[in-house]
């Protein structure tokens, strides 16, 4: 099983795309076991984007994130990081394959709707960055026993 960190940015929150964009995730098999609706402090951007520091869109993404409610969430799963990414699609919506969240919901590469860590890596310090205070919600699902087959594994 492996954790995921994906964001809702302002865009989906503002075009009240947050029920659509969740579903796609519940729909798929995923687990939720994180979840705030919060704004975003600058210092937190800041860290989260660390890697795109002094890139020419690097304040307009900054201003962006923190400019209206975001929802944070931790999905888990088999593969959860790559399969979310899939889920996701290119960066930018207008690139993005159709059935892809940002393919099927977006036209832009700043206001891409969707945040979701790039690596076990990421996904490791994200969380800690996010939920690193607690709120990761351990549970057993009963998804499981009916959205993988054991002889896969
Ligand atoms: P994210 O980190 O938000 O999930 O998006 P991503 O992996 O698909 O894209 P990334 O390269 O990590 O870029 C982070 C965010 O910065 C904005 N961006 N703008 N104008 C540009 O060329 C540009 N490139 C990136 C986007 O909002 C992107 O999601
Ligand atoms: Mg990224």
């Amino acid at each position: 099983m492996e954790t995921t960190l994906i964001i809702l940015k302002p865009d989906a929150v503002q075009r009240g795309l947050m029920g659509r964009l969740i579903g796609r995730f519940e729909a798929k098999g995923l687990q939720f076991v994180g979840m705030k609706y919060m704004m975003v402090p600058k210092g937190l951007a800041e860290k989260h984007y660390a890697e795109h520091a002094g890139k020419p869109f690097y304040d307009g993404l900054i201003g962006f994130v923190t400019s209206s409610p975001v929802l944070v969430m931790a999905i888990r799963g088999i593969n959860a990081i790559a399969v979310c990414r899939k889920l996701i699609g290119a960066t930018n919506g207008q690139k993005a394959e159709p059935g892809t969240i940002r393919g099927d919901f977006g036209m832009s590469g700043g206001y891409n709707l969707i945040h979701g860590s790039d690596s076990p890596e990421s996904a490791e310090r994200e969380l800690a960055l996010w939920f690193g205070d607690g709120g990761l919600i351990d549970f057993k699902s009963t998804l499981e026993e009916w959205v993988y087959d054991p002889s896969d594994y």
